[in-house]
């Protein structure tokens, strides 16, 4: 099915015969693997008598050459069809003693992960679902502060393709005018004060237009830029942001990326309500510490919060 819609992924039209010439199978089995595009993988598609069949709005889809030219040479891809976490299979090759550094890419996942234990939508062809495993030693200066680092060079990378209003909400969610761009939730194993691994899972919409299941404001980077984006540019992109500001954190440490993270931070200075369970507490954003943790001033206190439990919302007014 992978190779019919790379036929089809220009948005033009196609001709039966020539879909099943160039695949080599007959005009029957063309059409059935259109209506398994169509039933299966949600991809809507014209049929107009005396031109052929055309995808209702053009893709772009991975390239495994493309991606593994333009990411650090040291880094193993995988670019999976269909899969159910990218994270879950990074994951795995931990497990199995597979070399790291691993990028895994999916066209889509089956049961992609979010935090706090959502399901992160993940339709075909249409956004990056994208987990990087890595080994790291040194103990938790390693750690600390990873993932706001993680949102840092995700980030660049979505200013540098069109998205210049995008900014960060602790601890590391991409928001473009309140709605969410891009989410990262990483995952250790192993002893984060020894030796351990990490996978660095983020998803980002990139060509997403419509979305019914996802429960939270969400926009895409096609929605914001109006042109359509070439997912294995950008998923280079990430990689080479995430390499540079992976080993600025290494050499500096978190401590020395705040005050950078914080000019990025939208809702610096802002009112907000930090929710934890059933818990809430309201005060001013003033920033975050050497770790990541959010400071916040509570009734003229500063109190500190951490943990990948808690989340943020923008109070009222
Ligand atoms: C969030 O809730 O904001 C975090 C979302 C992280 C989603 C990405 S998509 C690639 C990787 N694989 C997963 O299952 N989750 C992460």
């Amino acid at each position: 099915m992978s190779a019919l819609l790379n036929l089809l992924k220009d948005g033009r039209f196609h001709s039966g015969q020539a879909l099943g010439e160039a695949l080599g199978i007959s005009r029957s089995a063309v059409w059935k693997q259109l209506q398994q595009l169509q039933s299966e993988l949600d991809i809507p598609i014209h049929k107009v008598r005396g031109r052929g069949y055309q995808l209702a709005d053009p893709v772009s889809l991975l390239d495994a050459d493309e991606i593994g030219a333009n990411v650090p040479p040291e880094w193993a891809v995988r670019v999976l069809d269909s899969t159910d976490s990218t994270n879950v299979q990074a994951l795995r090759a931990i497990s199995e003693g597979v070399s790291m550094p691993l990028l895994v890419l999916a066209e889509r996942q089956t049961a992609g992960r979010g935090r706090r234990g959502r399901v992160w939508v993940s339709p075909y062809a249409e956004n990056l679902y994208y987990s990087l495993a890595l080994r790291m030693e040194g103990g938790m200066a390693r750690i600390e502060g990873l993932s706001l680092v993680v949102g840092l060079a995700v980030l660049g990378a979505l200013r540098e393709e069109g998205v210049q209003d995008a900014g960060l909400k602790w601890p590391n969610d991409v928001l473009v005018g309140g709605r969410k761009l891009a989410g990262i939730l990483l995952e250790l194993v192993g002893d984060p004060g020894d030796v351990c691994h990490v996978v660095i899972g983020i998803g980002v919409n990139v060509n997403m237009k419509t979305a019914e299941s996802v429960d939270q404001d969400w926009t895409s980077v096609r929605l914001q830029t109006g042109r359509l984006v070439d997912r294995s540019r950008l998923a280079a992109s990430i990689s080479l942001k995430l390499q540079a500001e992976l080993a600025k954190h290494a050499r500096l440490g978190f401590a020395q990326m705040r005050e950078e993270w914080e000019r990025h931070h939208l809702w610096q200075g802002k009112t907000v309500t930090l929710i934890s369970g059933a818990r809430q507490v309201q005060g001013t954003a003033l920033g975050v510490d050497g770790q990541g943790a959010l400071r916040l001033e509570v009734q003229g206190q500063e109190q500190v919060f951490s943990g990948g439990e808690l989340s943020l919302r923008l109070s009222e007014g």
